[in-house]
């Protein structure tokens, strides 16, 4: 690994910071005390501020007055789960744990603010942008919605997420889509309740929802290119308390997930189609409700390119993958590429001890390659502001 010598000299400065973050997670947009820190932190490098975008967010500013503008976004927020590590840093709020590495990705751009602020070789204007409630709560779009690209210039934005199983020290990305859409629903099916022993006197909910569990995976096979990957998973159903009643409602719940905007259009109509379909034959009725959506990762190939580059540069050319298979997960950084051109990056987290997946109770973001998210994004960084074109 090619860290920046000056950044390799806050790794301890970031691991105390990390392990900080780490012990005190907070869930979407109660990132109070992570914001503060954040703030105070850039306001004491001489950072520009301005905090409370979409409740809890932070967007740190450099520039030299002209030239072109770049974004660089990190999630600040945790989960809802409890966490079962026992080190020093663990959880101090119950129920509450950074399992997806948040934590890290605040401390690389932390390290990567400190540095250009205090060494920064560029031209142009630097937004470092700090986003809360990545997790299924919509934190970007909100930030976009209360004008955060209106507010702050910027040309092109980039992200990065850590990646447990790619080993540590290396990077991922490609062209293109990268990670999967998401539209999460939910179906309610009002049928008519009746005594168990009874049910000619009722509309089964129950008995529909198992017609509908199976007509929805007809969607996928026989609405969709089979070239083009696309999945629906129904993960929700509940109905009835009694053994002995036919209950008036059921509910059904789940995810469609895909990478192609036309695909998302077809799954998302057919799901409604479908679902009124099955329950009207039955002569009961559907109310589908979308939930949390977010577009697909689709990264922009000259700023893909360029990731790739700067990566390179830094962690050798063996350690870089620039055609990753994109993943079926979803990420709302997602949002924000739709606005501009840009980047999603994966670093690697490492296998094993510290590599543990995301959302595992016994995850925990890897210290080992902080000063090198730091030194990837303020390479990146220089390299933007220097190459740009702007029009
Ligand atoms: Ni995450």
């Amino acid at each position: 690994m090619a860290v920046i010598t000056e950044i390799e000299k806050y790794k301890d400065e970031l691991v105390r910071l990390r392990r900080d973050l780490h012990a005190h997670p907070e869930l979407a947009y109660k990132e109070k005390r992570t914001a503060r820190l954040v703030s105070e932190l850039l306001k004491s490098w001489g950072v520009q501020v301005d905090q409370g975008i979409a409740e809890t967010g932070v967007v740190g500013t450099l520039s030299t007055g002209s030239g072109p503008s770049i974004a660089l976004r990190a999630d600040m927020d945790a989960l809802p789960m409890a966490e079962a590590n026992t080190f020093d840093h663990k959880s101090q709020h119950v129920g509450c744990m950074h399992a997806c590495g948040h934590d890290g990705h605040t401390a690389m751009l932390l390290g990567a603010a400190k540095y250009l602020a205090e060494h920064g070789q560029y031209k142009g204007t630097i937004r470092f942008i700090f986003q809360p409630a990545e997790e299924a709560a919509g934190g970007a779009k909100r930030m976009l919605d209360e004008g955060l690209f209106d507010s702050f210039t910027v040309d092109a934005v980039f992200g990065m997420h850590n990646w447990p199983g790619l080993a540590a020290g290396s990077f991922a990305t490609c062209p293109g889509p990268m990670m999967a859409s998401l539209d999460c629903f939910d179906i309610h099916i009002a049928g008519q309740g009746t005594h168990g022993a009874t049910p000619q006197r009722g509309i089964d909910p129950i008995m529909i929802s198992a017609e509908l569990i199976g007509a929805l995976q007809t969607v996928v096979s026989r609405n969709i290119d089979p070239n083009e990957p696309a999945v629906i998973s129904i993960t929700k159903m509940h109905a009835g308390d009694a053994h002995n009643v036919i209950p008036a409602q059921a509910h059904l719940g789940g995810g469609i997930r895909c990478f192609n905007p036309k695909i998302r259009e077809i799954l998302c109509r057919r799901i409604v189609e479908v679902a009124e379909g099955v329950c009207s034959a039955h002569g009961a009725f559907a109310e589908v409700e979308f939930l949390t959506q977010a577009p697909a990762v689709i990264n922009t190939p000259e700023s893909a390119e360029l990731a790739c580059q700067v990566a390179t540069d830094i962690a050798g050319g063996e350690k870089v993958v620039s055609n990753v298979a994109p993943v079926m997960v979803s990420e709302d950084f997602s949002y924000m590429l739709e606005k501009k051109p840009g980047c999603f990056m994966f670093i690697g987290n490492g296998e094993g001890e510290g590599g543990c997946s995301i959302h595992n109770p016994n995850y925990d973001f890897n210290d080992d390659v902080l000063t090198l998210g730091s030194s990837y994004w303020v390479k990146l960084t220089e390299s933007f502001l220097s190459e740009a074109v702007v029009d």
